[in-house]
C-alpha cells in the first residue's frame, strides 16, 4: 500500500474523528467515497451505499478472517480496532471465512430464525417485566444499567447456558470494553480483565463437554466442521462472539431508541398511540444509529472498487453507518423517519457474514421498548446526567441514562424468573 499517496489522514479511533464522524463521512461520501486514508498504517475507508454494499457481499475477496502468517503470505487483520492483547481472542464465526464458516453458519442458522426466536418471546416478556418491576414503584432508574442492559444479557446467557445471576460481571465487562476510547484507562482496565473472562468461558466449555444441557453451547459441541468436531478452544471463541455480540449491540440500539422517545414527544406520542408501527421504528433506530458503526476486511486479491486499485493484503474499513446515511440510499437520510418503508439499511451488515442475531436483537428490542411505552410512558431522562458512549471506532452505545416516571405498580411474579 506504500505507493498510494493518501486522498485523506483520518483515524477512525481518534476522538476527534468520533466526534465528528457525521460530517467526515458526508464529505468523503461526497468526495471521495472509496478513500486511502494514511492513518494507522494506511487502509481504505468505504463510506457511500454502494462500496459498502459490494465490499461486504464479496466475502471471497474482502476476507473476514484473523490469520497471520497465512499460507498464501497475506496477513489476515480481521477486525481492525480489537487489540490482539493475550485473553482476548479471535471472534469465533466473525473471523473466521470458507467452508468451516459455512459449515458453522449452517448449523448456528436454526436456532436463530424467526419461529426460534418467537419461541423465546415469552421469555423475554417476563424478564423485561421483571427488571422493570425492581423499579417501577420508585419512579426512578437508569434506563441503560437497569434495564437495556441487562434483560438482553440475562437472554444471551440463557440461550448459551450460561449461568445468568452472573449477568452483571458479563455485562460490566463488554460494556466497558466498548464504551471507552481505546487505550484509555477505562478501556485498559476492561481489557485486563479479558484473559478471565476468556478462562472463564474456556471452563465452562470443558464442564459442558461432561454435562450436555439443552443450550447453544452443547450444540456447538456436538457440531463438526469440514468433518471434524470443534475443540474447547474454538468453542470458546464461538461463545466469546456470541457474548460480545448478544450483549452490548442490542443494549445500545434500545437505549438509542429510548433516548429519541423521550427527547421527541411527538414520536413517542405516536408510537404510543400506533404500537403497529414499532417493528418499521426498530429498522429505522437500526439505520439510523447502526450501533455496530464499522467493521473491516482485508483483501485476498487485486481489485478494483470505486474506480480505485486495491492491492492484495490491503485493509478496508467499511462503514454501516456512513452507508446508512448516504443521500443517494436513503431520502431525509440524516432525520429519523419512524414509518421510513422500504429501509433496506446496512446496520445487521450483508452476504454470508450477515449478523447472525438479527430477528433476535429485534425480537428484544420490541419486547424491551413495548415494555417502556406501555408501563412508564411518560420518562423523563435527566439530561445533564445521559452519558453516551465517549468514543470507540466500532461501536455506539449509551453509558447512562437516568430517567424518572410516575411510579405503577409491579405487574409480574417475585420470583426472580432466570
Ligand atoms: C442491534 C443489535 C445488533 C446489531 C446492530 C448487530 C450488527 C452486526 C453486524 C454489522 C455484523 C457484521 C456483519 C458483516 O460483517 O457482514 C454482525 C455479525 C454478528 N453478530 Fe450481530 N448485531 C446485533 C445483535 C446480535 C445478537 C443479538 C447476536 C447474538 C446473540 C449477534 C451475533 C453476531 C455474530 C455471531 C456475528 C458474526 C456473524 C458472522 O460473521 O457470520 N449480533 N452483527
Amino acid at each position: 500500500m506504500g505507493d498510494v499517496a493518501p486522498d485523506v489522514d483520518l483515524d477512525p479511533g481518534s476522538l476527534d474523528f468520533i466526534d465528528h464522524r457525521f460530517e467526515h463521512f458526508a464529505e468523503l461520501r461526497e468526495k471521495c467515497p472509496v478513500a486511502y486514508d494514511g492513518a494507522l498504517g494506511g487502509f481504505w475507508l468505504v463510506t457511500d451505499y454502494d462500496g459498502v454494499v459490494a465490499v461486504a457481499n464479496d466475502n471471497e475477496t474482502f476476507a473476514h478472517r484473523y490469520e497471520v502468517d497465512a499460507p498464501d503470505g497475506i496477513t489476515y487483520h480481521g477486525i481492525i480496532g480489537i487489540p490482539r492483547t493475550p485473553g482476548n481472542p479471535r471472534l469465533g464465526i466473525a473471523e473466521i471465512d470458507g467452508p468451516e464458516h459455512h459449515d458453522l453458519r449452517r448449523a448456528l442458522n436454526p436456532v436463530f430464525t424467526p419461529p426460534a426466536v418467537e419461541r423465546l418471546r415469552p421469555t423475554m416478556e417476563r424478564v423485561a417485566t421483571w427488571f422493570l418491576d425492581q423499579h417501577i414503584e420508585r419512579g426512578s432508574l437508569d434506563l441503560v444499567s437497569d434495564f437495556t442492559s441487562p434483560v438482553p444479557a440475562v437472554l444471551t446467557l440463557q440461550m448459551m447456558g450460561l449461568p445468568c445471576e452472573n449477568w452483571e460481571h458479563y455485562a460490566e465487562f463488554f460494556h466497558a470494553s466498548s464504551a471507552h476510547p481505546n487505550g484509555s484507562p477505562g478501556y485498559l482496565a476492561a481489557v485486563e480483565r479479558a484473559p478471565e473472562m476468556l478462562t472463564e468461558l474456556h471452563e465452562y466449555a470443558t464442564y459442558r463437554r461432561a454435562h450436555t444441557g439443552d443450550d447453544l453451547t452443547s450444540l456447538l459441541l456436538q457440531i463438526e466442521l469440514s468433518g471434524r468436531a470443534l475443540t474447547d478452544l474454538e468453542v470458546t471463541e464461538i461463545l466469546w462472539n456470541l457474548v460480545a455480540g448478544g450483549l452490548d449491540t442490542t443494549t445500545a440500539l434500545t437505549s438509542w431508541a429510548l433516548h429519541h422517545l423521550g427527547t421527541h414527544p411527538d414520536a413517542r406520542a405516536r408510537l404510543i398511540a400506533e404500537p403497529e408501527l414499532l417493528p418499521t421504528a426498530v429498522e429505522e433506530f437500526l439505520r439510523f444509529y447502526s450501533p455496530n458503526e464499522n467493521l473491516t476486511r482485508t483483501a485476498a486479491r487485486d481489485v478494483e472498487l470505486g474506480g480505485r486499485q486495491i492491492r492484495r493484503g490491503d485493509q478496508v474499513w467499511i462503514s454501516w453507518l456512513s452507508g446508512n446515511h448516504d443521500a443517494k440510499a436513503f431520502d431525509a437520510a440524516d432525520e429519523i423517519v419512524l414509518d421510513r418503508s422500504p429501509n433496506r439499511h446496512l446496520a445487521f451488515g450483508l452476504g454470508g457474514h450477515r449478523c447472525i442475531g438479527s430477528h433476535l436483537a429485534r425480537a428484544e428490542t420490541m419486547v424491551m421498548l413495548r415494555e417502556v411505552l406501555r408501563r412508564i410512558p411518560d420518562y423523563e431522562i435527566d439530561a445533564e446526567r445521559f452519558q453516551p458512549y465517549p468514543g470507540n471506532p466500532l461501536m455506539t452505545g449509551v453509558v447512562t441514562m437516568p430517567a424518572s416516571f410516575t411510579p405503577g405498580p409491579r405487574t409480574g411474579p417475585a420470583e426472580q424468573p432466570f
